[in-house]
């Protein structure tokens, strides 16, 4: 039998264990076979991975003794001086993230993906515009109902999350290695997840709860009978599909919209474990999945993925005998055949987990342009839930950190919070709209208006123009001309004492509203301009223009 590493090379299964030497690779700080990982770009980043022989504070002092804490006298005890002993201890207290609330157990890998098929008559998603594109990509494979300590092993679907790098965003496939869910309502999400975890009392898994809330919600049974059929655990996470489960959409350049399934088809062939292995890898094993993929990728046995989508044009979706966006049902692949698309193979292991694989933050509504949601309610709840556990769990600017990171240019007015570490858009604005040339909205890029069956007849899900038929000046006026002659002379002098310090380009737009409001309104405000600091505004050609009839103030 093997000891908890498996390093004797056998599991008492008849199955090869990879030994410590061949699964660890490198050494601490010796050069991966594989490639850079992510290497810091020049050795005085912080944690950068070039090995720097002079040990320092996180502040970059060098340190000239780590092995003795600062006491007053040879037996302690320690005094406050000892900066360094305090920073260690402080960091060490703050090293673990809040693990997953879900999926906590997980291993990850960098690849590729390359479109092999030309889907543009369904997408204009740029990456989907030839054949041949590639992109960088990273996956995360996972348990669900286990900590992050539990065991690779268990009889529980595996996720399967994969971020692409696009030139247009990053588009994140957070699957699971099953094609439908337990529940079809987001608001039974926490419930079921409960009955997953520890039960409250005992601190104990309990099949009852699990039973209990299934034999209660009985759309689970089709997602209970693959968890407990051959499928239910699958031999690492090399052997398994994955699927976006959730129907999503793809617009094209026609602007005609499909919904679609995504598939992930394993190259490795489908191999599962008997109950009877798994339960003696969690002893023998417990990291029998990471220990797997990262073990493959080392001995260049580089794991692929095929993706095939299912299409639905949007017209048809009345044509299904059930909920097409039901999250509890499959579409059957001979009225929704599966279409080649690409091949995604993962390469490189990440050179620091924590930084890589415990700090990637996946969420389903990060999709490109040419692509879109539906109106699955579990996909909805999604949407919201990703994002804030996100921030809960690793912090407002999560979308900064390298594995999250976009790879193409990011221009926004959201700024600051904790931990902001790039220049957070130095002094650019940070208001939108603004006429100082900041990022601009392109229409081309608007969500593509989708309708769904509503109780009577069908509703557009859209950006409905909030200024279309509304009337921002009928009220103002009717309130300026209800004002007694001295509140409207005081209002108007100080809109004119805010107003007249800044542009004329402002001032002059400004004032074309007061004056659509009422044109006395203008005229007031133009005269008390005129008195204040610019004056030669009273001489641009159109201030006559801007107030109409309204009386020009005395020079
Ligand atoms: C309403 C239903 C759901 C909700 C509210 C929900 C919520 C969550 C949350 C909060 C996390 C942890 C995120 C993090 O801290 O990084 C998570 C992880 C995950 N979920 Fe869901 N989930 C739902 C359904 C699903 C479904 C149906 C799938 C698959 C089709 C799925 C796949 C995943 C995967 C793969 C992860 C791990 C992502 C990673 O590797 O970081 N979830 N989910």
């Amino acid at each position: 039998m093997a000891d908890s590493n498996g390093i004797n090379g056998t599991n008492g299964l008849n199955k090869p264990v990879h030994t410590d030497t061949q699964s660890q690779g490198p050494r601490i700080g010796s050069e991966s076979p594989l490639g850079e990982g992510s290497k810091g770009p020049h050795e005085k980043d912080p944690g950068s991975t070039h090995i720097n022989p002079q040990l320092t504070t996180n502040q970059g002092r060098p340190v000239g003794d780590n092995q003795n804490s600062v006491t007053a006298g040879r037996r302690g005890p320690i005094t406050l001086d000892d900066f360094n002993h305090f920073e260690k201890m402080a960091q060490f207290n703050r090293e673990r993230t809040p693990e997953r609330v879900v999926h906590a157990k997980g291993s990850g890998a960098h690849g590729h993906f390359l479109v092999t098929h030309d889907i543009s008559q369904y997408t204009y998603a740029k990456l989907f515009s030839r054949i041949g594109n590639t992109c960088p990509m990273f996956a995360r494979f996972s348990t669900v109902g286990g900590e992050k300590g539990s065991a690779d092993t268990a009889r529980d679907p595996r996720g399967f999350a994969l971020k692409f790098y696009t030139e247009e965003g990053n588009w994140d496939m957070v699957g699971n290695n099953t094609p439908i869910f337990f529940v079809r309502d987001a608001i039974k999400f926490s419930d079921f997840i409960h009955t997953q975890k520890r039960e409250p009392g005992s601190n104990l898994k309990s099949a009852t709860m699990m039973w209990d809330f299934w034999s209660l919600s009985p759309e689970s049974i089709h997602q209970v009978t693959i968890l407990f059929s051959d499928r239910g655990i699958p031999d690492g996470y090399r052997h398994m599909h994955g699927y976006s489960s959730h129907t999503f959409s793809m617009i094209n350049a026609k602007d005609e919209l499909f919904y679609v399934k995504y598939h992930f088809q394993t190259n490795q062939g489908i191999k599962n474990l008997t109950a009877e292995q798994a339960e003696l890898l969690a002893g023998a094993d417990p990291d029998y999945s990471q220990r797997d993929l990262l073990h493959a990728i080392e001995k260049g046995d580089l794991p692929s993925w095929r993706l095939q989508i299912q299409v639905c044009p949007e017209a048809d979706v009345d044509k299904f005998t059930f909920d097409p966006f039901d999250l509890t049902k499959i579409w059957p692949h001979k009225d929704f055949p599966l279409i080649d698309v690409g091949v995604f193979t993962l390469d490189r292991k990440p050179s620091n987990y924590h930084a890589e694989v415990e700090q990637a933050a996946f969420n389903p509504s990060n999709v490109l342009p040419g692509m879109g949601y539906s109106p699955d309610k579990m996909l909805q709840g999604r949407l919201l839930s990703y994002p804030d556990a996100h921030r809960y769990r690793i912090g407002t600017n999560y979308d900064l950190l390298p594995i999250n990171a976009a790879k193409c240019n990011v221009a926004n007015y959201n700024r600051d919070g904790s931990m902001r570490f790039d220049g957070n858009f130095g002094d650019l604005p940070n208001y939108e709209p603004n006429s100082f040339g900041g990022p601009k909205e392109n229409p081309k890029y608007r969500d593509r208006p989708y309708k769904v069956p509503a109780d009577n007849g069908t509703v557009t899900i859209a950006r409905y123009d909030h200024r279309e038929n509304n009337d921002d000046y009928t009220q103002c006026g009717n309130l300026w001309r209800l004002f007694p002659e001295d509140e409207k002379e005081r209002t108007a002098k100080a809109i004119a004492q805010s107003l007249g310090q800044t542009p004329l380009r402002i001032q002059r737009l400004q004032l074309s509203h007061f004056k659509k409001a009422d044109p006395d309104y203008a005229a007031r405000i133009l005269k008390h301009l005129g008195n204040n600091e610019h004056p030669e505004y009273l001489h641009a050609p159109d201030a006559a223009e801007l107030v109409g009839a309204a009386r020009l103030p005395e020079k």
